[in-house]
């Protein structure tokens, strides 16, 4: 008979068991629900609640249980529904009716709540030190090539000279804001919810802030109710990784791009790449691709947590050991990507000819010639108009825009001079937008120096 059979008349089949259980994927809270029951057993000893040598059996007890799971040597089964059950059912074989005494004051309901803040708080960190590895592995990229110049594109359209490096500290920016949101989910993960019980409190005299404090816990939840029901704090860490790997799948866009022929921007070393099974040639970007594909995959867990909260009634339901899966498969999720990434970014080789190349169309510079109309006095739309004008006049005589004459240039718009034809030269594009935030060499270069400061390399 279930640890929850008194009223029951007869023993739940095999296929409820194996429908209803969760211990095949909530075992991996095991070190964290042995966590919180030796802190709510040191409680009980404390408050009197249950004699303190049951507390100091019961922690001790714990303790070997641990070491047994992670021996391998727990027999883990459905038919003890959940990692709860399976431990508390460990101690009472082994302790008899001093182990009966830990689920007291306490339900599953706050139990579960407590078991998955304190596993998210451990894997935050775990996620948080692999996006920095990710972001080192971009600022030392950058910093490795601070003067190759490459195309920059909006509309996947040549746009406007930029630095490499400037284009990759994009992304460092955003996983910047990812660690800020993932810090920030962090905050209000680290709530002590033990203490509400099933939905009301107890009527025993627990001592909450006891456990606060063992459990290093900044805050405790205000309201019992809320706290059973809660799970936005998974539903924020799960957005957060949504955006996270949407972050990376955009990065994986632009590296599977650049790997193209059409682009030939860079390759990936060999040790991150696949090959075909059919076609010889082939070195393919696997595992960028492979990335951009897993992004669906996590939106698809925030989506499932949002949805299996969304029609609940207060308080805890169990629908909500539908919760983990989505939760876990997401982490998962994102430490596999992270686990790859940065490797595949220490290992890209620029093809910087190509890169400078592509940005050697002169069109790239029309917004230069505009702005040094600007400089000479005419307003920005009119110094817009006449650029273009001369885009045009190029275009219908068959010639690029830096071979445009002084003269031809002069019969579009007659401010244009001298220094508006040594403007066509990507390298000083790039030097002339000093602007902070901007693409200037110096700008990036003391970018550069803040991240590797702010990252602490070298
Ligand atoms: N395995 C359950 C879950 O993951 C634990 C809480 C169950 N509570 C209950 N009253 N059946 O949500």
């Amino acid at each position: 008979m279930a640890l929850w059979g008194g009223r029951f008349s007869e023993d739940t089949g095999k296929n409820v068991q194996d429908f209803t259980e969760s211990i095949s994927y909530d075992r991996r809270l095991y070190k964290h629900d042995i966590m919180g029951s030796k802190a709510h057993a040191a409680m009980l000893g404390a408050a009197g609640i249950i004699p303190q040598e049951s507390a100091h059996a019961i922690r001790e007890q714990l303790d070997k249980i641990l070491l047994r799971i992670e021996a391998g040597d727990f027999t883990f089964t459905p038919e003890l529904e959940d990692i709860h059950m399976h431990i508390e059912s460990a101690l009472i074989e082994a302790l008899g009716d001093e182990g009966a005494r830990v689920h007291t004051a306490r339900s599953r309901n706050d139990q579960i709540n407590l078991d998955i803040r304190l596993y998210l708080r451990d894997e935050i960190r775990i996620i948080c030190d692999a996006v920095k590895a990710l972001q080192t592995a971009l600022v030392s990229k950058a910093a490795a090539y601070p003067r190759t110049i490459m195309p920059g594109f909006t509309h996947l359209q040549h746009a406007q000279p930029v630095l490499f490096a400037h284009h990759l500290l994009a992304y460092v920016e955003m996983f910047e804001r990812d660690l800020g949101r993932l810090e920030d989910a962090r905050k209000r993960i680290n709530v002590l919810p033990l203490g509400s019980g099933a939905i009301a409190g107890t009527t025993l005299p627990i001592d909450r802030e006891f456990v606060r404090k063992e459990l290093d816990f900044p805050a405790m939840s205000r309201n019992s109710m809320d706290a059973v029901a809660d799970r936005d704090f998974s539903c924020e860490l799960l957005s957060a990784l949504a955006i996270f790997a949407m972050h990376i799948s955009r990065l994986s866009e632009d590296l599977i791009l650049w790997m193209s022929q059409e682009f030939s921007f860079m390759v990936f070393s060999d040790a991150y790449c696949t090959g075909s099974s059919l076609m010889p040639q082939k070195k393919n970007p696997d595992i960028a691709e492979i990335s951009r594909g897993k992004t669906g995959r996590v939106y698809g867990d925030l989506v499932a947590l949002l949805t299996l909260c969304k029609g609940l009634p207060l308080t805890y339901n169990r629908d909500l050991q539908e919760d983990k899966e989505p939760l876990f498969d997401a982490i998962d999720t994102v430490l596999g990507i992270l686990s790859v990434y940065p490797g595949m970014i220490d290992g890209m080789k620029l093809n910087e000819k190509a890169m400078l190349d592509a940005a050697s169309d002169p069109g790239l510079i029309a917004t230069d010639v505009a702005e040094a109309l600007v400089r000479k006095g005419v307003p920005f739309r009119h110094a817009h108009h006449k650029v273009g004008a001369l885009v045009r006049y190029a275009q219908d005589a068959g010639k690029a825009l830096d071979q445009v004459t002084l003269e031809e240039m002069k019969s579009v718009f007659p401010e244009a001079d001298e220094s508006m034809l040594a403007l066509f030269s990507p390298e000083r594009s790039v030097a002339a937008r000093d602007v902070f935030g901007g693409t200037g060499y110096d700008q990036v270069a003391s970018q550069i120096t803040y991240w590797k400061k702010q990252l602490e390399l070298n």
